[in-house]
């Protein structure tokens, strides 16, 4: 079989890659008109084994929006996988309906084994508590514009480091980078996995703090990365319950932020961030899902290998 190129992780592209997709992506921000046909006649089917509303909506905006088409299934129980089909014979069916596939699923993992049956381009779009390399473009293009570098920047994370996906992604990406420091803030149950620590952070000689106290490290930050607990990923309600506000991002705590901090959040927010934040210029979360529209399409067009 012919190999086609995926995106499974974001290291699989080079941070040359990456710059280019942030160029291409910046130059669809200035002239949308002119990226309206690039997928003319293509398909783009959206294989959602779990609940998404940006992921999924922003993939099927970015190839609308490049004149092509979409069909897919947002839930499990609506697909063949009710019925005990496997991954790979789902996407086995699914390429020969579709030019271009974006998969999210519970199982860390399930996107490689997509990518490895499929005939057609899979991009991950997220699995499980492990990677979603399209937010991390999403984050990467956010950040390019928001702070105009890539380099030297102390980046903070704060909330579920344990199970965010998008964390674990973001973390990789930034460790390619000159300068990059990271600080990272969670409750001591939902710290960073051990391997991230030991395969990015130490591999990388990335420096790093690990902490509880946000308001701490606040002046320390360029970036302040916020994120939900993961309440699908708890084993138990009472543990999730119990840590579900242990950080809650209000005007308060930001008093000691930098003039120019920007805060992220890979979305949806539940308690993390205070509505009371969003009218804060620093707030730059939807923005970030505005991004994501863009990034996508670019994507879609360097996997479909169309200039
Ligand atoms: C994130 C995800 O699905 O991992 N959301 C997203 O893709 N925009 C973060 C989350 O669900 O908390």
């Amino acid at each position: 079989m012919e190999q086609v190129r995926s995106l499974i992780d974001i290291l699989e592209l080079s941070t040359e890659e990456i710059d280019q997709l942030v160029d291409v992506g910046t130059k669809i921000i200035n002239d949308p008109a002119a990226y309206a046909h690039k997928c003319d006649g293509r398909i783009l089917a959206t294989l959602f084994f779990e609940p998404s509303t940006r992921t999924r909506l922003s993939f099927e905006s970015a190839m609308l929006s490049l004149g092509g088409q979409v069909l897919g299934f947002s839930e499990a129980s609506s697909s063949s996988a009710a019925k005990g089909e496997s991954v790979a014979d789902t996407v086995r069916t699914v390429s020969c309906y579709s030019d271009i596939i974006a998969m999210r699923h519970p199982k860390e993992g399930a996107p490689l084994v997509a990518a490895q049956h499929s005939l057609v381009p899979v991009i991950n779009a997220g699995d499980g508590g492990h990677n979603h390399p399209t937010q991390t473009l999403t984050d990467l293009l956010t950040i390019h514009h928001e702070k105009g570098r890539f380099e030297n920047l102390t980046v903070g994370f704060c909330g579920d480091l344990k199970f965010g996906r998008t964390v674990h992604s973001l973390i990789s990406a930034m460790s390619r980078y000159k300068g990059t420091k990271i600080v990272l803030v969670s409750p001591e149950e939902l710290k960073l996995p051990s391997y991230v620590k030991k395969e990015v952070l130490k591999k990388n000689d990335i420096p790093y703090v690990q902490t509880t106290d946000l308001e701490a490290v606040m002046p320390d930050l360029d970036i302040l990365y916020m994120t939900r607990v993961q309440r699908e990923r708890f084993f138990n309600e009472e543990d999730y319950l119990r840590l579900k506000d242990s950080y809650i991002l209000t005007p308060d705590k930001l008093r000691s932020a930098r003039e120019d901090l920007s805060i992220l959040h890979p979305l949806p927010r539940v308690n993390e961030i205070s509505v009371a934040v969003d009218k804060d210029p620093r707030a730059a979360y939807f923005r970030q899902v505005r991004y994501g529209r863009y990034i996508r399409m670019a994507l879609i067009m360097k996997l479909l290998g169309i200039d």
